[in-house]
């Protein structure tokens, strides 16, 4: 059975490339999507990307993927700091979730400052704009194995 991860974006993450370049980069989501799209392929992984602008949607797609993948790379966008209900999604479906963030959410406004998401994800990728995505894959493969999940 091949790898397969969900690559999950949140509200306005599809703007990316021309939504507040300054801080989220030039970068299209596009882009970021084959990026990883390019690494799994080495790799003979499968990613599924889907990106929502609404909750409900990205909590169909969270327990959707519980049963067919084995992880999620997440950037929940400002969800990440409201929505229990995805939070509670994750726990419910007990798959294994990467946090990212393009902007180093920590050095902004006090209200970003906090995840709802962070502790109940196996760690966070969070500061290194679009490259944080490749990184969350590395870090994807090194928990998959460390867990016997993959070799
Ligand atoms: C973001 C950070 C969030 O605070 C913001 O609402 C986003 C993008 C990031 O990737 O840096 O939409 O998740």
């Amino acid at each position: 059975m091949k790898t397969r991860i969900l690559l999950l974006n949140g509200p306005n993450l599809n703007l990316l490339g021309g939504r507040e370049p300054a801080v989220y980069g030039r970068t299209t989501l596009r882009e970021i999507e084959r990026s990883v799209q390019v690494l799994a392929e080495a790799w003979g992984w499968e990613v599924v990307c889907f990106q929502s602008n609404h909750e409900g949607m990205l909590i169909d797609r969270i327990q959707a993927a519980t049963a067919d993948s084995q992880l999620i790379i997440f950037n929940p966008g400002a969800y990440g700091h409201t929505s229990i209900a995805l939070r509670d999604a994750i726990v419910a479906g007990g798959i294994p979730v990467i946090e990212v963030h393009l902007s180093n959410i920590f050095a902004r406004e006090d209200f970003r400052r906090r995840s709802l998401i962070a502790p109940v994800a196996v760690g966070a990728i969070i500061g290194f704009g679009a490259d944080g995505y490749r990184l969350a894959m590395e870090a994807a493969r090194h928990y998959l194995a460390g867990k016997g999940v993959i070799a």
